[in-house]
Formats: C-alpha cells, sequence, structure tokens
C-alpha cells in the first residue's frame, strides 16, 4: 500500500510501504529519517509517535495499555495519535496519510 507521510516541515512524501513492516519501519524504509524509534519499535520510547488519518484510525488493531501509557508521555497527542512501531501496514492502509508528530 501506498502511505502519505507529511513530514514536520508539512512536506508530504508518498511512501511504498510493505505489509508485514510496522509504519514506523516502512517510513524509515521510505527514506524519511524524522523517526528516531529510539528503542527500536518495544514500544517503549514514544518517539515514533504520529497521527494517523482521521478515516483510516478505525482500520488499525486498537492501542495496547502500554502504548496508551506512553502516548501520555508526548505533548502533541490527539484522538488519532499512535506510535508507529505498533501499528502494522496492511492493504487497508493504502493512501492513508500519516503526520510525524512533534519533536518533544
Ligand atoms: Fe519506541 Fe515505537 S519505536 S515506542
Amino acid at each position: 500500500p501506498q502511505l502519505i507521510v507529511v513530514t514536520r516541515e508539512g512536506e508530504e512524501r508518498a511512501i511504498e510501504a510493505e505489509t508485514g513492516l510496522s509504519v514506523m519501519e516502512a517510513i524509515r524504509d521510505g527514506g524519511i529519517d524524522e523517526i528516531l524509534a529510539l528503542c527500536g519499535g518495544n514500544c517503549s520510547c514514544a518517539t515514533c509517535h504520529v497521527h494517523i488519518d482521521p478515516s483510516f484510525i478505525d482500520k488499525l488493531p486498537p492501542m495496547s495499555a502500554d502504548e496508551d501509557d506512553l502516548l501520555e508521555s508526548v505533548d502533541d497527542r490527539d484522538e488519532y495519535s499512535r506510535l508507529s512501531c505498533q501499528v502494522p501496514v496492511t492493504a487497508a492502509l493504502d493512501g492513508a496519510r500519516v503526520t510525524i508528530g512533534a519533536d518533544d
């Protein structure tokens, strides 16, 4: 599926995401290096925070209690916030816009 990644500067970049990866990995593989992902995708750092396209938010698996807790540490959390390492790339996400969270 194709994802439209919105960088912190507001630039939109279309990337081809591979199913089986997390959205965090797909963004990195797409050559966008704004996601630190300090913990390497283990749901323990919150540096992979993104805002998901509102029209796609219900296509994602529900968040775990750990993800929810970590998102509490993020200043710009909103109802579309997710940790991108916890969101799998699926065909249902084709065309979704993913906005990289602020640098806390
Ligand atoms: Fe650390 Fe996602 S990479 S929580």
